[in-house]
């Protein structure tokens, strides 16, 4: 039986799963079809066409798997490197640390540059990597845009810039699964080889697709690359392409109707007014945690994530009391601090399908928290000064004008 949710609705404010608008929810809300039928590439052709426009790519093909960001990744790397091939990965929170653990199950030679949770990737440990790599060993760099653990945004264009200065040849493979369709991302103009993301957070989704684009360097990498692959061989999936964008098992035909719905959607308000107005709340809750005291967990401001606010609380607070009393006492669900950062952080998701003023709301419940813990705070003090910002920098609805 489900329990009492409580009056009023939840705030959703994890950082993914997010929200799910009500025009995606009526999009997923239909029968099953026939995927094989000659109307399906309607559908299906739609969305692998314009699911690239989020990763600004017009040059890579995309495979949508009936999966997660976890199964986006094993696809990424099983297609383009054998076994024993030497990567770069940087670990620097629970995601980049969960991915590496990934290559490393999969037999790939990970050359793990350690950071210190908060901080971005190290980029003088990959200049002084691949200087010293004459004999081009190693075959793929690996990051993780944003680290959804520790709220830090890594520059994808530096580490580009990085290769080129090298002449390295190894890809360049993101994990974009909580910044693609949120924070800008040019996966065309950065040359990244291999993109993914998974539905359930910028897209708004429920879970269920991991999304991986291929440029043409990352489709080549795949015809010589050794690692077994069966379920997320994109081979398979390239020969029904050829047959008219069917795929090679059962889709989600429901998930991609969703998908489709919050295409139009990030469309219909523009992709760089999405990514404007997730830098404006980004900035009004760093603009809060100021105003209540408080430290973020990024150490520097030009790693900041503008969809993902990880916050630092004092020693003899348990961020694990503020997650707790804020999902019991005022139904507003926060991200709880992973590994090595469990008890010390607290997270506020704001990506996806989220306004201004669902945030002040969620703001105001942080703050009202962060008093019944016993942390001294002036009660409006994060709301007004987020709330500042908000008022002078949000624009009119572009529908309403
Ligand atoms: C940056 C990042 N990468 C990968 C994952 C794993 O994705 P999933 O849980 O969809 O498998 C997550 C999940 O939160 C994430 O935040």
């Amino acid at each position: 039986m489900e329990y009492y949710p409580g009056p009023g609705r939840n705030h959703l404010f994890v950082p993914g799963p997010t929200n799910i608008p009500e025009k995606v929810q009526q999009a997923f809300n239909r029968g099953n079809e026939d995927h094989r039928s000659p109307a399906f590439p309607k559908l299906s052709k739609s969305v692998i066409d314009d699911v690239k426009r989020i990763f600004k790519t017009r040059t890579s093909t995309s495979f949508i798997f009936p999966s997660t960001g976890t199964g986006a990744w094993e696809s990424a790397l099983t297609n383009t490197l054998s076994p024993g091939d030497r990567i770069i990965s940087f670990r620097l929170g629970q995601f980049s640390l969960l991915w590496i653990d990934q290559m490393q199950r999969l037999n790939f030679n990970v050359d793990v540059v350690d950071c210190e949770w908060g901080a971005g990737a190290d980029l003088g440990a990959l200049k002084s990597k691949l200087a010293s790599d004459n004999s081009h060993s190693i075959k793929a760099v690996c990051i993780v845009h944003n680290e959804t653990s520790t709220g830090v945004t890594n520059d994808i264009s530096a580490v580009r810039a990085i290769l080129d200065s090298y002449c390295h040849p190894a890809l360049l493979l993101v994990d974009g699964v909580s910044s693609i369709g949120a924070i800008d991302f040019r996966m065309d103009e950065w040359k990244v080889d291999v993109a993914l993301t998974g539905s359930q957070k910028a897209l708004g989704l429920p879970t269920g697709l991991g999304i991986v684009c291929a440029n043409p360097k990352a489709l080549e990498a795949a015809k010589t690359s050794k690692s077994v692959r069966v379920f997320f061989d994109w081979a398979d999936y390239q020969k029904f392409y050829k047959m008219g964008s069917y795929w090679p098992y059962t889709p989600s035909s429901q998930l991609l109707y969703a998908l489709r719905a919050a295409l139009d959607l990030i469309f219909e308000e523009g992709l760089e007014n999405v990514i404007k107005r997730h830098n404006r709340l980004g900035q009004a809750t760093r603009l809060a945690v100021e105003a209540w005291g408080l430290k973020l967990c990024t150490i520097k401001p030009e790693w900041n994530s503008d969809t993902v606010t990880a916050v630092l609380v004092p020693p003899h607070i348990n961020s694990g009391d503020i997650v707790k009393v804020a999902w019991k006492k005022y139904n507003l669900s926060l991200g709880v601090g992973l590994n090595k950062v469990a008890g010390k952080v607290f997270r506020i998701g704001h990506l996806g399908f989220v306004n201004e003023l669902q945030l002040l709301g969620a703001l105001a419940g942080v703050e009202m928290t962060l008093k019944d813990v016993g942390y001294p705070v002036r009660l409006g003090s994060g709301v007004a000064a987020a709330a500042t910002h908000l008022q002078k920098s949000t624009p009119l609805i572009a529908s309403r004008i």
